[in-house]
């Protein structure tokens, strides 16, 4: 432990498991007071606990505004600042163009990008009383490469892309020293991959090879949000960073 992010207040969503969870984890190791949240509260108050130290778990439905409001009203009650917001929940669906629904896809926007419009909203104030701070958004490469089967996905994952440049910008601007930046990975070995892995048929042994070799740990996206919420990268702003191996500058024809 090298306290990274001593004295920082973090708030990470979908912090129940998977990847919010090694974050969580990671952060409260490296010095920070985390506030974990997620629509799963047994998974998440166990998650806590196990976690140890410095954590707090309340449950949270990231795409319900009323909710927003109230978790960072509760955060600048108890802990008087906000330094750190990590928008890690969202759900996967796995459906192309022409089998997504309406109803499926609104589902998809709403929770995986209206969610981080509603969480920077009503954080970002607190964020800029605090004097700064890190804003990290989880997005995928299916937000930067062609993806047939996650039709709603890929477009929510590109809206976050989209929102984090313009929140970076507008941060940037207004001098308020807060940064926002995009992590796209491609495979995370979470239990939302291998829900969708057991979905899916293995039809060519040599592709899935090629898929296994890109993907990474829910340690690997940690690493990456400790550095991105800590000041090492202060100067790092509006970035997507890509976490896959070279996945997303592979030619098709290699
Ligand atoms: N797993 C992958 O292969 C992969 C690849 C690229 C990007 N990502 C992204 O990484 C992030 C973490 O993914 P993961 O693999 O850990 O997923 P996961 O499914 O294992 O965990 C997601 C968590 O979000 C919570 N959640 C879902 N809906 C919610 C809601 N409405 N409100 C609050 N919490 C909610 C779930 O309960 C769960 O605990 C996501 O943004 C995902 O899109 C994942």
């Amino acid at each position: 432990m090298t306290n990274r992010v001593a004295g920082k207040i973090a708030i990470v969503t979908g912090a129940s498991r998977g990847v919010g969870r090694a974050d969580a984890a990671l952060l409260a190791a490296e010095g920070a007071t985390v506030i974990m949240t997620d629509i799963n509260a047994e998974a998440g108050e166990q998650a806590a606990q196990e976690i140890g130290g410095p954590v707090r778990f309340v449950k949270q439905d990231v795409s319900d505004e009323a909710g927003w409001q109230s978790l960072v009203e509760m955060v600048e009650k108890e802990f008087g600042r906000l330094d750190i917001l990590v928008n890690n929940a969202a759900i996967l669906q796995l459906a192309d163009v022409k089998n997504e629904s309406l109803d499926g896809w609104r589902r998809v926007q709403s929770i995986n990008s209206e969610s981080i419009f509603l969480s920077i909203k009503y954080a970002l104030p607190l964020m800029e009383k605090s004097g700064g701070g890190s804003i990290v958004n989880m997005s995928s490469s299916a937000a930067l490469v062609g993806m047939p089967h996650f039709a709603a996905y890929s477009a929510s994952k590109a809206a976050v892309r989209g929102l984090t440049q313009s929140v970076a910008v507008y941060c940037q601007k207004a001098g308020n020293k807060v940064r926002c930046n995009t992590i796209h990975p491609d495979g995370i070995a979470t239990p939302m991959a291998m829900e969708i892995a057991e979905k899916t048929p293995v039809i060519d042994e040599e592709k899935a090879k090629v898929a296994a070799s890109y993907m990474c740990t829910a340690e690997d996206v940690a690493q990456t949000v400790l550095f991105l919420a800590s000041d090492e990268s202060k100067h790092i702003n509006g970035a997507a960073i890509t976490l896959d191996n070279s996945a997303t500058v592979t030619p098709p024809y290699l």
